[in-house]
């Protein structure tokens, strides 16, 4: 089974408030694209890599990536869309059919490890479909209008993160059954989910989290700094 990843990183990343998309943000001196492009390149089971990114910072992509630009498995990067499912449509378009597994990454968890997306591509090339997730430490509760309408078992409360991993086939129909319902998915899972499919889970590390805002950025800063890694 073939497997390629998508890394998408055509995200505005509005909460920031800066002037280049999040993904492009320097971390450490490189884009913070390029911390999770190096961890997807490194996987041995990844065959292709297609960077997703907003379509005026397409051209300039390698001239940001230094030496990972000329690595054997980065595709040319594809311009994304307004929303996160359409960048994901644009870069599943991009990639051709013969590969049966597609890993999607979302550029903005730039300590997600090696390690950790050959555990959850293992899970579904046995399962059709996986993804990473932290078991929470808090209560949840579902809220609608102020009020809490619901609170699940904590015990059975995970936290999404990514890779999350599906046959190509079923991503590409669970978004083709989105789209046609008018639903916007925040993450890949919700698309296979919705037709049926049991999407199983793998340990996730709580480092891979995600860069949003600048407390955020501020903690990947000093993470790096004091020798944590990407
Ligand atoms: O906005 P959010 O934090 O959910 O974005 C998750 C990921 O999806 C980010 O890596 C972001 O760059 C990407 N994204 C995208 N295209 C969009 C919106 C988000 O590729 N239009």
């Amino acid at each position: 089974m073939r497997v390629a990843a998508l890394l998408l990183a055509a995200g505005r990343g509005e909460r920031l408030a800066l002037d280049v998309p999040k993904a492009f943000v320097l971390l450490a001196g490189r884009p913070l694209l390029a911390h999770s492009l190096e961890a997807l390149l490194a996987c041995d089971a990844i065959e292709r890599v297609v960077p997703v990114v907003p379509s005026a910072w397409c051209s300039g992509l390698a001239a940001r990536l230094g030496p990972l630009a000329r690595h054997a498995k980065l595709a040319p990067p594809v311009a994304g869309g307004a929303t996160r499912q359409d960048s994901l449509a644009a870069g599943l378009s991009a990639l051709p059919r013969d590969f049966a597994l597609v890993a999607v990454h979302d550029a903005a968890r730039p300590f997600v490890r090696a390690e950790a997306i050959a555990r959850v591509i293992a899970a579904a090339r046995a399962h059709g479909a996986a993804l990473l997730a932290a078991k929470v430490s808090d209560t949840i509760k579902r809220v609608r209008g102020g009020v809490v309408v619901e609170t699940p078992p904590r015990d059975e409360c995970h936290a999404a993160q990514t890779p999350q991993v599906f046959r190509a086939d079923w991503l590409r129909e669970g978004l083709d059954k989105a789209v046609a319902e008018g639903r916007a998915a925040t993450d890949c899972s919700q698309l296979v989910e919705a037709l049926g499919v049991r999407v199983h889970v793998v340990a996730g590390d709580p480092d891979n989290r995600k860069i949003t805002d600048a407390a955020d950025l501020a903690w990947a800063e000093r993470r790096l700094a004091t020798g944590g890694g990407a």
